[in-house]
């Protein structure tokens, strides 16, 4: 095995610069009021542009929404969630029907752990809400982020997105900021047409919270496993 590989976090400054940043990125759900220089937001997104892309077709629409925008959209999405979360659908399927292994496993694990750091068990419905309306807060962020791509397109596009994601979340970790992304909003997608005039011909594919992230929170400083590299990858040489 190849000795980065087994190296812990704990290590990370023996990493090359651009590994530390990306296994330093983690997905925060509280942030701190700071402001976000809208400058720093434009470098971030024209640093995530170059983002490869199916035959360069650049599939990514943003909306930033930061002041009056943001207390905007996040009432009007507190207010949806709390008349009806039932009556909230996203725009594509986030998992199948009955999720099965290894994914199963992982996806109770890792919302035991949540709960466990929010301090919320799963019977209890009320702070299980709270919770959910603190996606739709930002997780307090100055600035959130929504995506959408036109729905015309195939899955490839899909995939040229979450390289763009990725670089966002990136750019902004190399700039001391952090990140929540968040597919949660595309369940708020009447909403978010309706306060920022998104056309339907537009998919919300996902939102981002954006800031500099409260790590006295426990949500922040959950230790997440990461499956092994021979778990997931087969190396064939004949
Ligand atoms: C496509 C995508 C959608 C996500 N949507 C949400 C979301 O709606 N709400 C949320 O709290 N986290 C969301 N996350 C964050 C994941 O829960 C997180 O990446 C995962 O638990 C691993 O944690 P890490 O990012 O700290 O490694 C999303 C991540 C991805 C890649």
């Amino acid at each position: 095995m190849n000795s980065a590989i087994q190296k812990g976090e704990s290590d990370l400054q023996n990493y090359p610069f651009i590994d530390e940043l990306i296994m330093s990125r983690r997905t925060k759900r509280g942030f701190l009021d700071t402001p976000v220089n809208i400058e720093t937001v434009k470098e971030i997104l024209s640093a995530a542009k170059y983002a490869p892309s199916s035959s360069n077709t650049q599939p990514w629409r943003c909306y930033v929404v930061t002041g009056a925008a943001r207390e905007r959209v996040t009432t009007a999405a507190v207010d949806a969630f709390r008349a009806g979360p039932e009556l909230l659908a996203p725009e594509y399927a986030f998992f199948p029907d009955k999720m099965h292994e290894p994914y199963a496993s992982r996806f109770t694990t890792f919302r035991s752990l949540l709960g466990d750091a929010q301090g919320v068990h799963r019977s209890d419905k009320v702070g299980r809400m709270r919770d959910v309306e603190r996606q739709f807060l930002f997780f307090d962020a100055p600035v959130g982020l929504i995506f959408t791509m036109d729905r015309r397109l195939e899955w490839a596009s899909f995939i040229c997105y979450g390289c763009f994601i990725q670089n966002i979340m990136l750019a902004a970790k190399g700039r001391g900021l952090d990140t929540c992304p968040q597919q949660i909003w595309s369940l708020q997608a009447p909403v978010l047409r309706a306060e920022l005039g998104i056309p339907q011909d537009e998919m919300v594919i996902a939102g981002m919270s954006l800031g500099y992230a409260d790590n006295s929170m426990a949500e922040n400083n959950m230790s997440l496993h990461k499956v092994q590299v021979e778990e997931f990858t087969s190396f064939i040489d004949a």
